[in-house]
């Protein structure tokens, strides 16, 4: 998106729509459909406010930008929602033009603000039912959302235009798109990539995630639009999104069994296609999908994990541990503080074979619930050692249901 682009009547989107960010926090997250980091203008009958900035790359095609859409001066203040560099990253350049304009955060925000960019700005704190008043009856209300996904993170409520929410990371995808509203992109890609989003960014925090859910509910407010920081806009169907939200953030699992391996002369592989073929067998109706954890994109495979029901982890013994990838892999899916998933374990070694035992106990402390002591083969699987990894499939299958 290059201009402003309008909303409603006295609000237009002035972020950025990056096509080409394919990683987010730094090597962390792949963003393989772009992101947006987006800004809105809202004018008041009586203020205007700028709610959020975008990432420092952009920050002088922002302010340059948000120039042609209003006189920087007539900007009343600015709301930041959540300062990670993503949405903070263009301050400097914005309040190099109007280091007077009151910067409304949490105590949190100043906090993160000031120490990000060592400035003495016009801070003003606000709290959870704080208001600016906008104008002609119009107000903006705050509601503060601690670890959605940061410790300063707010929501922002105006209740004009049907009433919106300014919900910052929340419900937000990395999705770029030309369009602004979800109901002008494919639903199927976006749904995939809010929940891609919701897996890597926002599992860790779920009960914080059920609480705000729950929170804003209860105070039943008309939401017309949810407007997110990054991605689009919710503008038809807002329940399902909420819905997803509510069902993500307990204990999400799908009927669906995820085996992720590593494999240095397709050994383990064998193994872990041998135990697809034996939980398929014997769980009709169960999802099992593999990922080679060396091979596949980790978010992707975070995603699928946080999918499913259960989770498979293989690796070869090699010197006396598991693989890099998986050790990788697991370091992850220990942070998104999974709940209620099983899991099983298992791997081809030549001498010493330790990394099954090894894989338990990484399983066991990422909260799944290691179902048995798994499965070994030693070096290159037989017909008689498949039958026992499909047999062994059969068997976890079993412990499903
Ligand atoms: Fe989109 Fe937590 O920043």
């Amino acid at each position: 998106m290059g201009m402003a682009k309008r909303i409603t009547e006295n609000i237009s989107w002035v972020g950025k729509t990056d096509w080409e960010l394919k990683m987010f926090h730094g090597n962390e997250l792949s963003t393989r459909r772009g992101s947006s980091y987006n800004a809105y203008l809202l004018r008041g009958a009586s203020k205007t406010v700028l709610i959020d900035t975008v990432w420092g790359p952009y920050d002088r095609e922002f302010v340059a930008r948000l120039k042609q859409e209003i006189d920087l001066g007539q900007i009343d203040a600015v709301i930041m929602q959540h300062n990670e560099s993503d949405h903070s990253g263009a301050l400097v350049e914005l309040m190099r033009a109007i280091p007077d304009t009151p910067i409304y955060c949490t105590a949190k925000g100043e906090a993160i603000i000031r120490g990000h960019y060592h400035q003495d700005w016009n801070f003003v704190k606000v709290k959870t039912g704080d208001k600016l008043d906008l104008g002609g009856g119009e107000s903006l209300t705050f509601i503060e959302a601690p670890m959605l996904h940061w410790p300063d993170t707010m929501f922002s409520y105006y209740d004009g235009c049907g009433g919106i929410l300014f919900s910052n990371d929340g419900f937000g995808q990395h999705y770029a798109s030309e369009s602004l509203f979800n109901d002008e992109v494919p639903e199927a890609e976006m749904m995939a990539e809010a929940e891609k989003y919701y897996a890597n960014i926002l599992a860790p925090f779920c009960p914080m995630v059920t609480r705000k859910v729950k929170e804003i509910l209860a105070m039943n407010l008309p939401i017309a639009l949810i407007c997110p920081s990054h991605g689009v806009i919710w503008r038809k169907d807002l329940e399902k999104i909420i819905e997803k939200y509510i069902l993500w953030a307990d204990a999400y699992a799908e009927n669906q069994v995820t085996i992720v391996y590593d494999t240095m002369w397709n050994s383990t592989r064998l193994m872990a296609e041998a135990i697809a073929r034996g939980i398929t067998s014997a769980a009709h109706g169960t999802a099992v999908k593999l990922f080679n954890a060396a091979k596949e994109d980790k978010n992707d495979i975070l995603t699928e994990i946080f999918h499913s029901r259960a989770v498979i982890v293989g690796s070869p013994t090699i010197n006396n541990g598991y693989s890099y990838a998986i050790a990788g892999l697991m370091e992850m899916v220990r942070g998104m503080k999974l709940k209620k998933k099983v899991g099983a374990v298992f791997g081809s070694y030549g001498w010493s074979g330790e990394a099954v035992k090894q894989l338990s106990a990484l399983l066991t402390e990422a909260g799944i619930t290691v179902v048995d002591e798994g499965i070994r083969t030693l070096w290159v699987p037989d017909e008689a050692a498949l039958a026992a990894c499909e047999e062994y499939g059969r068997g976890f299958a079993g412990k499903l249901q």
